[in-house]
């Protein structure tokens, strides 16, 4: 009998064509078990600036899309580059939108794991921490595994892949992460239900 997939939307952090973020994710994707279903999310760049009088019901297409492919799968991982020691903008905005409506947006309950990937010595730390810090404002159950990713640059192949096999392998156990945290969920409900 076969299952479903363990769904998970991977958010890179950067509009860059060459973007390492990206490039990370494209690989852990390809990676991925046979049991895991990694979509790469290409919106981000189509969001408009938040802004709470756009913040209607329904509200502007390209956040639904966001929200919606973010309702839709069991897990969320986020690579984000480091900008000024913090979170590029752009990918503020989507988790700001992501963040809305209070209590009931995607983000809510929703496992979410973060990996910075920089061509610095530091590995976009500082921002991946404070990627971990808004979702946990936002309600997500975020994965508390702290991964770097450092001289990035120096970790690809000639076509420009991912050729790193530690580094893949690495972001590959933030699914696992991810998959413990839907456990755990689940746990605590079926628990709930049982009491109620
Ligand atoms: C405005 C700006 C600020 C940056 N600040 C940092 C920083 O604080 N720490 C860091 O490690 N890299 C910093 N960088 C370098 C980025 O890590 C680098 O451009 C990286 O490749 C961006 O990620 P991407 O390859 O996914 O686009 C900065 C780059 C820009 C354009």
């Amino acid at each position: 009998m076969s299952r479903d997939p363990f769904r998970v939307l991977a958010v890179p952090g950067s509009l860059r064509s060459g973007s390492l973020n990206r490039r990370l994710l494209e690989a852990v994707a390809e990676q991925a078990p046979e049991d895991v279903e990694v979509t790469l999310f290409e919106g981000l760049g189509d969001l408009p600036h938040f802004n709470e009088d756009l913040d209607t019901r329904p509200g502007p297409a390209a956040v639904e899309d966001l929200r919606a492919r973010m309702h839709g799968v069991d897990g969320i991982l986020i690579a984000t580059p480091e900008y000024n020691s913090s979170i590029p903008g752009v990918l503020k905005n989507a988790l700001d939108w992501a963040s809305r409506p209070y209590g009931t947006g995607p983000l809510v309950g929703r496992p979410v794991a973060v990996v910075g990937v920089s061509p610095s010595a530091f590995g976009a730390v500082w921002s991946a921490a404070e990627v971990r810090k808004v979702l946990t404002a936002s309600g997500a159950r975020v994965v508390e595994t702290e991964l770097g990713v450092k001289k990035a640059n120096t970790l690809l192949d000639d076509a420009g892949r991912f050729a790193d096999g530690d580094t893949v392998a690495a972001a590959l156990g933030l699914i696992t992460g991810l998959r413990e945290v839907a456990a755990e969920a689940a746990a605590e409900a079926a628990a709930d239900s049982a009491v109620a």
